[in-house]
């Protein structure tokens, strides 16, 4: 699928590795429609009266890129006792149920575009993270809802293969992003260093460069990629 004169619609888009991809869209060549509720438009992704008409200002959508999520690390038993099951609940609500909730409106969207000479109608990205594989303490939430995005990419690819519609993941170690703000300085730095190759946190321009990648190349479909510098994470 070319960039050029593409429509993307990328949910999160207006922070780290989904406002890089808004840019990375923009420079190459295609439009970039941002549902985000921190955006001037605010879309929650878990909303379907507003995610479908975010889908429906999108107008001929062939690009769908989905990085909102939220994190909200805590120990299954902390010091006060269990979890609170409701945010257990609105982790798995925001970053799997939202990205489902997205896959589906746009699909259906896709659904109606031409084909191109490949066939293809569409292309949808979806955000995992290493955590799906590697979570650490206090991530269980985040690896469900984490783990659960990766594991629906290969049925969804096969679901759409006949809409010409293709689904990959890409599960990213530690990147640079606002999501990581919070976290000081020397805590950052560590985290690079545990990197083994290149030692440091990526930049967004580099998740956004292998979105890119995705989209231009027609063979890649039903796949999960991890793009981490070779981190395996540990317990914490
Ligand atoms: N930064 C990392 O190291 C890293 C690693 C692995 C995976 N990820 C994943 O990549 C994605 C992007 O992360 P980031 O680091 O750019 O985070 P970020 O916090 O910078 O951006 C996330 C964006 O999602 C939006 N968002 C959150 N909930 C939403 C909702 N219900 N509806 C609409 N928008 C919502 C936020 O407003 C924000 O703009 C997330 O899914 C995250 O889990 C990030």
């Amino acid at each position: 699928m070319k960039i050029q004169g593409s429509v993307a619609l990328i949910t999160g888009g207006a922070s780290g590795l989904g406002a890089a991809t808004a840019r990375m869209i923009v420079e190459n060549g295609g439009t970039a429609h941002i549902a985000d509720r921190a955006g001037t438009e605010p879309v929650d992704i878990t909303d379907t009266a507003q995610m479908q008409a975010a889908v429906a200002r999108c107008g001929p959508l062939r690009i769908l890129v989905n990085c909102a999520g939220i994190l909200d690390p805590a120990r299954v038993l902390g010091k006060d006792g269990p979890m609170a099951l409701d945010r257990f609940a609105r982790v798995v609500q925001v970053n799997l149920i939202g990205t489902f909730n997205a896959i589906r409106l746009a699909a259906a969207a896709m659904s109606g575009n031409e084909p191109n000479a490949d066939g293809e109608r569409g292309v949808i990205v979806n955000t995992s993270s290493i955590a799906a594989f590697e979570g650490q303490i206090g991530q269980a939430a985040y690896s469900a809802s984490k783990g659960a995005i990766a594991a629906m990419t290969l049925p969804l690819a096969r679901d759409l293969a006949r809409n010409g519609i293709r689904v990959m993941c890409i599960a990213p170690g530690t990147f640079d992003t606002p999501m990581m703000a919070g976290l000081s300085e020397e805590v950052r730095a560590a985290l690079g260093a545990q990197v083994p190759f290149p030692s440091r946190l990526g930049s967004p321009a580099e998740y956004a460069q292998l979105v890119k990648a995705i989209v231009e190349n027609p063979m890649l479909n039903g796949e999960v990629i991890r793009l981490d510098g070779a981190l395996r994470m540990q317990p914490k």
